[in-house]
């Protein structure tokens, strides 16, 4: 059966306190949106359709660039109001239709199929997990059967109904037609004066559709409204993270002081040391090894590479096999080749470092006159001397050598020598100066 979704992601999210909207806080470098999206798509979801605010322009950019569509919800009345707001856009579509808050980074599409497995037992299903900590999520209340008796929303529950402790998770799963046609009847008699989604099982019984109930971890479902459960949100994802990159093969000493991003890609017999963190976008090939205190982002690092300690890789950084970034070594869009060294104090940008040539500590590539980039282009088997700016546009040719302390303005051919610095007075006439 075909599958769509509905992201609810109109809220407020006032917890927050941010001119950024909730769902576009970042986890592991991903919006809250994008995880939810990714994880529906992974579960098999053709078309998601994600419920925007009226003022949620920046919301709407950043759907569009998930190849999802929005539906806008002109005033918040609350998630039922809002799920149904995706009506008309989902308008020619008929199968089963997911309903997903959007500040649920941690859901899995494992959690999104547990959800529509439960669906197919009766036509109607939501997920719930028991909290440790139930604060105030809605509390599901069960028949004796196990099918769902009502969900309270906190602000409704009497206090038996809230020391309940298994929660509703906001995800559900319902034939899409009769989902429309239930979020029609829905109303706002409750505390909030909202039109809760909870209330639409209430509205399936009348159809006799009791609603089935997939029991799933907390950590999968947990809702980000504050700062803290952000950071909450954050530190779980890692943890997973980490525990499945040790399953897989990689060495950690201290996997609690590595951070990931959510699309980091490390092969097995990768050793990271302690400290190391990863933005977007970077691949590690078996057997290269990174260690303490570097940061790496939009980098790919291939096997027996050492990178570090306190090396930056930024975007368009390809270091290759065997090759070596060393401490206070900055590389962006630089392609090192084979076995290159630059082991110290160096910033390489925009440049190609061919195959085992040897940058010297202090070597700069002045890529950026103050207008545009240029390239600087190093030949394998070169020498760089310690403390030489190249400045780019500059070829140096295939095993060419620069004294230490030049400032190379001109292409340097193959195996020539440049010296560009000044000379040196004798120590014995510096009195006269
Ligand atoms: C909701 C559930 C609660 C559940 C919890 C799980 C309802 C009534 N309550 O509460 O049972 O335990 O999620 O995290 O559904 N939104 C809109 N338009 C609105 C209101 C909300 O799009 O008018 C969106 C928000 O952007 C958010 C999602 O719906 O992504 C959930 O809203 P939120 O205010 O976080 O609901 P909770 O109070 O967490
Ligand atoms: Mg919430």
């Amino acid at each position: 059966m075909s599958k769509a979704a509905i992201i609810l992601a109109a809220g407020q999210g006032t917890r927050m306190k941010s001119a950024l909207p909730k769902v576009l806080h970042k986890v592991a470098g991903l919006p809250l949106l994008g995880h939810v999206a990714a994880a529906l798509k992974g579960a098999g979801v053709e078309r998601i359709v994600v419920v925007t605010s009226a003022a949620g322009q920046e919301v709407r950019d950043y759907v569009r660039s998930l190849g999802a569509q929005s539906a806008i919800q002109l005033e918040q009345l609350g998630t039922g109001h809002a799920a149904a707001s995706a009506r008309d856009v989902l308008a020619d579509f008929s199968g089963s239709l997911l309903i997903v808050n959007g500040d649920m980074p941690l859901i899995t599409s494992d959690t999104i199929a547990e959800c529509l497995k439960a669906q197919a037992r009766t036509g109607l299903a939501l997920l719930a997990f028991d909290a440790a900590d139930p604060a105030s999520y809605g509390r599901v209340l069960l028949r004796p059967d196990g099918f769902l008796n009502r969900i309270v929303e906190y602000k409704d529950a009497s206090p038996t109904e809230r020391s309940v402790t298994l929660c509703n998770a906001g995800c559900y799963a319902a034939d899409a037609g009769k989902f429309f046609q239930w979020a029609q009847h829905l109303k706002n008699d409750n505390a909030q004066k909202e039109y809760y989604l909870t209330d639409i099982p209430g509205l399936a019984r009348r159809d006799s559709v009791s609603c089935a109930v997939a029991v799933t971890d907390e950590i999968s479902v947990l809702g980000v409204n504050s700062r803290a459960e952000l950071a909450q949100a954050e530190g779980k994802f890692q943890a997973r993270f980490r525990t499945r990159l040790l399953k897989d093969g990689v060495t950690m000493i201290a996997p609690e002081t590595v951070f990931f991003a959510h699309d980091t890609v490390i092969e097995n017999d990768v050793e990271i040391d302690p400290f190391v963190v990863f933005g977007p976008g970077v691949t590690v090939k078996s057997g290269a090894r990174l260690r303490s205190h570097s940061h790496l982002e939009g980098a790919s690092v291939a096997g027996a590479a050492i990178v570090g300690p306190f090396a930056r890789l930024r975007p368009g950084a390809v270091i290759g096999e065997g090759a070596h970034i060393g401490n206070f070594v900055e590389v962006k869009n630089t392609v090192i080749e084979k076995g290159a060294k630059a082991n110290h104090l160096t910033y390489l940008g925009d440049a190609r470092v061919g195959a085992g040539a040897n940058i010297g500590a202090g070597t700069i590539t002045c890529n950026y006159d103050g207008f545009t980039k240029a390239m600087t282009e190093i030949g394998a088997g070169a020498f760089i001397g310690s403390d030489t700016a190249l400045v780019a546009p500059v070829k140096i040719g295939d095993g060419a050598i620069t004294a230490a302390g030049s400032v190379i303005t001109q292409d340097v051919a193959a195996d020539a020598l440049a010296l560009a610095r000044g000379v040196q007075v004798p120590s014995d006439k510096t009195s006269l100066i």
